[in-house]
Order: structure tokens, then C-alpha cells, then sequence
């Protein structure tokens, strides 16, 4: 009984494994606009695309990121200034992509400009600080789909959006998890509303991985800077253990679960956009898999108790 289980599973995996590698033809002839290519998951995206040959459209938020960018590539890749937060910014470059797809249609379109910070307790952050990062994680998301939605539609193609794990689990304060839920929310309604268009829609959500994002520096000059702004009756709540152990949690967490290897997330990103068959959902990273997904599966009570387990008391803790 259990080697004709083993077997069936053996079979199932093979039978995905060539379903999932067929490719599509033609790629010369398929243009991709991916956003935030100055560094990071977009901007290896971006080359690795255009040595497969597509013809990338590639957004980059700085004049430094889009020359960086052009020197590494073809002359087949068009690099344009975007900022995802400004809709004139978005609107310029849709115009550009529909003088330069044409009756073809865009192939697919990649969200993944984001930024990370300021992150930290809920109680730090101000209204303005959700907004700023909304607007570009959420907002900007959004706004570039519903730019080049139609010339999607004409090439039955696709939408990619860069979530994260943190889009299905939220164990830290702070609008980015409240951003990539949402993007999670918009990419479900999306991939049902556009199917009948044949336009296929796929969440990457990767775990930790070395960029920008995940800079042990930036994250701990950002606390620093929270805690520098913080009322003093707040700091007294908070106690500057906390702080010190929040800082030193930040180093011992990150060294554990970073990947410095960010081609596997662009192979899934790359997945998404060549394959026939693209999935709805990758995950790519170990800590995504292993444990930040297992972990959103379980109930409130038990994920509760192990964050807050494992995470720094305030000094006015009542736990
Ligand atoms: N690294 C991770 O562990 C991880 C995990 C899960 C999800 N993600 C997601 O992956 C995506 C890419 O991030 P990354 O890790 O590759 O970090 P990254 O190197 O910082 O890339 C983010 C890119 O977005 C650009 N950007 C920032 N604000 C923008 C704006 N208003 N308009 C247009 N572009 C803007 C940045 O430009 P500048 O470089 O010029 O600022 C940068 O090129 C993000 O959506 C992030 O949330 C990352």
C-alpha cells in the first residue's frame, strides 16, 4: 500500500514537472514591463529576461538604477524613470508601452517596486508612515495594473505580483504586512475577474532574501530613528531593554533565515511569465516553505503564543 502511494506520488511529480516546463515560443516578441529595477529581485529579473531574449520595458525609481540597468543590457530593453506612488509618473510610462507594443499587447506586466520601511511596534508609527508605504506597496501595485490592464488584455497575458510570506502571516507591526495582504486580496480578485480574458494572475511570495529590503543596517538605523521620535512616556512603557534586545533581534534572526541566493525568486518570477502553465502561488525560500507557511496555516492561538514567545517584552508587560 505505501510503495502504491509512493508510486502515484512519484507520477503526480513527474507528470507536474513536464507540465510545468513547457515554455512559451517566441519571446521576441513579447514585451514585459517590470517595475523597481534599480536594485535587487527587478533589476536581475530585468537581465535575465533580456538574455532570454523578451523584450523588457523595465521601470527604475532613480536616473542612477535605469543608467545601471542599461549598460548591463541589450539594446532591446527600454529603461524608463517610474515612481509606482506617482499616477502621472505611472501614466507617462503606460503611454510609452502602448506606442511601443503596439496591436501585440503587453505579455505581462511585474509588480515588484516595494520598500520595507519604517517598520517596527504599531504604537511607533504615525498615520503618515502607513500611507507612505501603502501608496507604493499597495497603491502603486494597483495603479500600474489598471495602466496597462487593456493592453494585457490583447495579448492574453499576465500579471505578476511580488508579494511576500508576509502577505499570508503577520508577525511584526507596521504597514508592511497590512500592504502585501493587500496585494494578496487584489491579485485574488484580479485572477478571477480576468479570466474569462484568458489573463493568467501569480502572487510570488518569497521568504528572506539578501537586498535592500532586508538590510540589517537599514532596519536597525530605522528603529533607532522610531524609538529617537517616541514620546518619553512611551519610551518609559517600552524600557531600553526592549530596544537593545529588538536591535540584537534583528542581527541573530536575519543571519539565520537571510538567502543570498535571489535567483530563486526570479526563477519563479521568470516561471510565471515563460511558463504555459504558470502556478497561482510560489514560495520561494526554505523559511517560506518550512516555516512561515506551515506556520500561517495553524491557529491563531498557537501562531500567537510562538511570536510572542519570541519577541521582546516591553518593560510595561502585563504578560
Ligand atoms: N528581499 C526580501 O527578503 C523580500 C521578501 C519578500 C518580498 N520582497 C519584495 O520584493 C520586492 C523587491 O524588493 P527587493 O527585495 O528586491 O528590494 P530592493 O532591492 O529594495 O528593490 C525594490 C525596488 O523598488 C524600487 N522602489 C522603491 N520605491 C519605489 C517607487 N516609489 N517607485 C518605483 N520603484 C520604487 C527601489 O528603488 P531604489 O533601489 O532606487 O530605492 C528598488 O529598485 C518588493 O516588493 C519587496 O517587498 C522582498
Amino acid at each position: 500500500m505505501f510503495l502504491y502511494l509512493l508510486g502515484l506520488l512519484a507520477l503526480w511529480l513527474a507528470y507536474r514537472w513536464y507540465k510545468e516546463a513547457k515554455r512559451v515560443p517566441n519571446e521576441q516578441e513579447r514585451y514585459v514591463y517590470v517595475t523597481g529595477c534599480d536594485s535587487g529581485f527587478g533589476h536581475l529579473l530585468a537581465r535575465h529576461l533580456d538574455e532570454l531574449g523578451f523584450r523588457v520595458i523595465a521601470g527604475c525609481y532613480t536616473e542612477k538604477g535605469e543608467d545601471a540597468l542599461r549598460e548591463a543590457s541589450s539594446t532591446r530593453l527600454t529603461a524608463a524613470r517610474l515612481d509606482v506612488s506617482d499616477s502621472e509618473s505611472v501614466r507617462q510610462v503606460a503611454d510609452l508601452i502602448k506606442t511601443l507594443v503596439g496591436e501585440k499587447g503587453l505579455w505581462a506586466v511585474v509588480n515588484n517596486a516595494g520598500v520595507s520601511l519604517p517598520s517596527g511596534p504599531t504604537d511607533w508609527l504615525t498615520i503618515e508612515d502607513y500611507k507612505g508605504m501603502l501608496a507604493v506597496n499597495l497603491g502603486g501595485v494597483i495603479d500600474v495594473t489598471l495602466s496597462v490592464l487593456q493592453l494585457v488584455k490583447r495579448a492574453r497575458g499576465r500579471v505578476v505580483n511580488v508579494s511576500s510570506v508576509f502577505g499570508r502571516i503577520s508577525p511584526f507591526g507596521g504597514p508592511y504586512c497590512v500592504s502585501k495582504y493587500g496585494v494578496e486580496a487584489f491579485s485574488d480578485s484580479l485572477r478571477l475577474n480576468m479570466a474569462p480574458f484568458g489573463i493568467k494572475v501569480a502572487c510570488i511570495e518569497p521568504g528572506f532574501f539578501s537586498t535592500n529590503v532586508t538590510s540589517t543596517d537599514l532596519v536597525q538605523n530605522n528603529v533607532k530613528q522610531l524609538w529617537d521620535r517616541l514620546p518619553q512616556e512611551m519610551k518609559e512603557d517600552y524600557g531600553q531593554d526592549f530596544l537593545a534586545e529588538t536591535l540584537q533581534g534583528v542581527d541573530a534572526r536575519f543571519e539565520q533565515l537571510i538567502d543570498k541566493d535571489l535567483m530563486k525568486v526570479v526563477s519563479c518570477m521568470e516561471h510565471a511569465i515563460a511558463a504555459v502553465h504558470p502556478r497561482t502561488r510560489y514560495s520561494p525560500g526554505w523559511d517560506a516553505k518550512f516555516f512561515w507557511l506551515p506556520l500561517s496555516y495553524m491557529p491563531t492561538c498557537i501562531t500567537d503564543r510562538i511570536f510572542i514567545r519570541n519577541t521582546p517584552k516591553p518593560k510595561a508587560s502585563v504578560l
